[in-house]
């Protein structure tokens, strides 16, 4: 069966930074074939904000009736998972943070409920996030990778790293950086070791 890959583009700006970096991360995944990627823009999808109802946990399930309900499977069957975020004031953004914020569920079955938050509780799954910011600032990628780091081990998800490009304003600026793009591909085929 082919690897399933999850790529889930979190900016608003279609063909931007960070979504050309993960094109290239994907092209190395695709590098020798067997897989099958799925790539969700998280700005095409109606996300609403998670509430803190906590009604997911009691009941396991999260009672919000939106896209999530999609994205939920695809996270489940994947066995990569490749998160991208523009930095937007040190941390991910908004669009991308309201799909995290629906991962309260998976936590819930875990920490609350002692439940497998996955159909499938021995697939071993391999996330990855990629992030680029405008600025050579400190710190730049401390908040994004934390947010992630944590989404993906609460979900049981190895994390594999992080591509962190910095100074790249424009749409499209990262493509002139063309060591970013290779260590992306290469991080792609370096993902692909594990299956
Ligand atoms: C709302 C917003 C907030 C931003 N915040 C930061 C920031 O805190 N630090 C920084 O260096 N760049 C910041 N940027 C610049 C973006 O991170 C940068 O343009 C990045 O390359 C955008 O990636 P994209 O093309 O994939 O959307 C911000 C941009 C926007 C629109």
């Amino acid at each position: 069966m082919n690897t399933q890959v999850l790529a889930i583009f979190g900016s608003p700006r279609r063909g931007g930074n960070t979504d050309t970096l993960m094109e290239e991360l994907l092209s190395g995944i695709s590098r020798d074939g067997g897989v099958d990627i799925t790539r969700i823009y998280v700005s095409d999808y109606n996300i609403k904000p998670c509430t803190g109802c906590a009604f997911c946990e009691t009941s396991g399930e999260c009672n919000i009736e939106d896209d999530m309900k999609k994205i939920y499977p695809l996270l489940d069957k994947s066995q990569i998972i490749v998160v991208s975020s523009p930095v937007y004031f040190y941390g991910i953004s908004a669009q991308c943070k309201l799909l995290v914020d629906r991962c309260h569920v998976f936590w819930a079955r875990k920490y609350k409920l002692n439940l497998p938050w996955s159909e499938d509780d021995e697939m071993v799954r391999q996330g990855f996030f990629i992030t680029a910011a405008g600025t050579d600032n400190p710190n730049l990628f401390y908040g994004g990778e934390l947010t992630i780091r944590y989404l993906f081990d609460c979900i049981d998800i190895l994390y594999q790293g992080a591509i962190t490009v910095r100074n790249v304003q424009e749409k499209g600026e990262v493509k002139k950086n063309l060591h970013a793009l290779k260590d992306a591909y290469n991080k792609g085929v370096e993902l692909m070791n594990y299956f």
